[in-house]
């Protein structure tokens, strides 16, 4: 078969590897398949592919090295099939989040392995990143905790998932996630809107700030202020479709304006984090704003309400607040402004400063939550 994809099988029982290969050659692929019962092997030849495998990786067998393949596997191939004898909620879950684009329970039947392998080795690089995820933090007021918000949840989305994160700076003229990091990146979203001609994976990896030993990718701001006015609702839209061919997560930063830009990138979000403090102003301005979001009919579950700075006593009661904005309280985050000055004045995540205070605990029980909500919306397709 011309333009054959390589496959890669990882399955410790000989039987079942046998049938798949027996099926693959059936279906043209045969030249091109490699067995493995080893899966470190395995592992080693997806790497040598430069991500152009697709894997099929039996997970029946509980063990280290089939997590440790599978936390490995994610980064370096987007083309990951999944089988298993177990086939409950729990273990397609468990299957989404080791990457798979596909699950098959086992034994693996002919048509749905010609169905998916098909499916797999047809994907553009486009179409790769149907499931990448934009989150992006907003608030129609100033000073609210976006920035803090987004770099402490993508920080916590890299080591929940183990997956590439991307935290992306679109508070095009004042942004400030490099500063709250610390870091001096070589590049930023201007260079990669007007000078990467080629935005492919290898080149946006190396635009971005690898964020020390983590999978979180930092995209600072514009350097100048006025570059921001060369930037354009459509330039927008191609930088996300390029980003999530790379981030299966795209955290994004932004100001608090409402202008074309901030448009499209709220229209461009899977999820808004709409976020608020609890007292009178902010809540009338979210109001508003949620009326604008009504308007452009984004779709139920897109935007989730986040109460920042959080106090046990406060006067206002979150019921209060979901009566008023008629919307449910999907997170509150707590006030720690000690905690949280402290990181911003190192440079460094909340995590690194005190990763066990209330508001530690709190970004990583965040982070879990939006991870297990997006996998159990891809669930659905499975179960039905
Ligand atoms: N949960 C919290 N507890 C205490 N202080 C907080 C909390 N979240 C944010 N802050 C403080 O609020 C201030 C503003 O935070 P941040 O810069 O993240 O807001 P922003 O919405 O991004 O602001 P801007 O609109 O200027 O971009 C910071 O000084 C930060 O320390
Ligand atoms: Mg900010």
């Amino acid at each position: 078969m011309q333009n054959c994809p390589s496959i890669i099988v990882l399955d410790k029982n000989q039987n079942s590897r046998e049938i798949v290969n027996s099926y693959l050659t059936e279906f043209g692929f045969g030249d091109n398949v490699l067995l493995f019962d080893d899966y470190k092997a395995g592992l080693e030849e997806v790497k040598k592919l430069n991500g152009d495998a697709i894997v099929i990786m039996d997970i029946s067998e509980k063990g280290k090295e089939i997590q440790e393949t599978a936390e490995n596997l994610k980064l370096c191939t987007s083309k990951i099939i999944i089988t298993s004898t177990n086939y409950s909620t729990n273990t397609i879950i468990k299957a989404l989040r080791m990457g798979a684009k596909e699950f098959l329970p086992k034994p693996v039947l002919k048509d749905d392995l010609l169905r998916v392998v098909t499916k797999l080795s047809n994907l553009n690089a486009a179409d790769a990143g149907s499931e990448s995820k934009i989150i992006t933090v907003y608030s129609n007021k100033g000073g609210i905790g976006k920035t803090t918000i987004a770099i402490n949840l993508a920080s916590e989305l890299a080591k929940v998932t183990k997956d590439k994160v991307a935290l992306v700076d679109l508070n095009l003229q004042l942004g400030d996630v490099s500063t709250f990091l610390n870091l001096n990146p070589a590049f930023d979203v201007n260079y990669v809107i007007h000078k990467l001609t080629d935005k492919n994976e290898e080149m946006l990896l190396k635009a971005f700030e690898k964020y020390k030993n983590t999978s979180m990718y930092v995209l600072a701001d514009p350097s100048y202020i006025e570059q921001s006015e060369s930037i354009t609702p459509q330039q927008i839209t191609t930088l996300f479709s390029a980003l999530k061919k790379v981030f299966p997560y795209i955290v994004v930063d932004m100001s608090s304006n409402i202008d074309p830009n901030a448009l499209k990138i709220l229209d461009s979000s899977d999820w808004i984090l709409f976020t608020t403090i609890v007292n009178i102003p902010a809540i009338r301005n979210c109001q508003r704003c949620l009326n604008l979001f009504r308007s452009r009919r984004y779709p139920m579950n897109k935007v989730k309400i986040i109460i920042n700075r959080y106090m046990e006593n406060d006067e206002i009661k979150i019921e209060d607040i979901e009566n008023t904005l008629d919307e449910k309280v999907y997170w509150k985050i707590p006030n720690n402004y000690f905690t949280i000055m402290e990181a911003i004045n190192k440079g460094v995540s909340i995590a690194e400063i005190n990763p066990d205070s209330n508001i530690g605990n709190n970004f990583r029980d965040f982070a879990s939550k939006v991870s297990d909500d997006i996998i159990e919306q891809s669930v659905i397709q499975y179960r039905i």
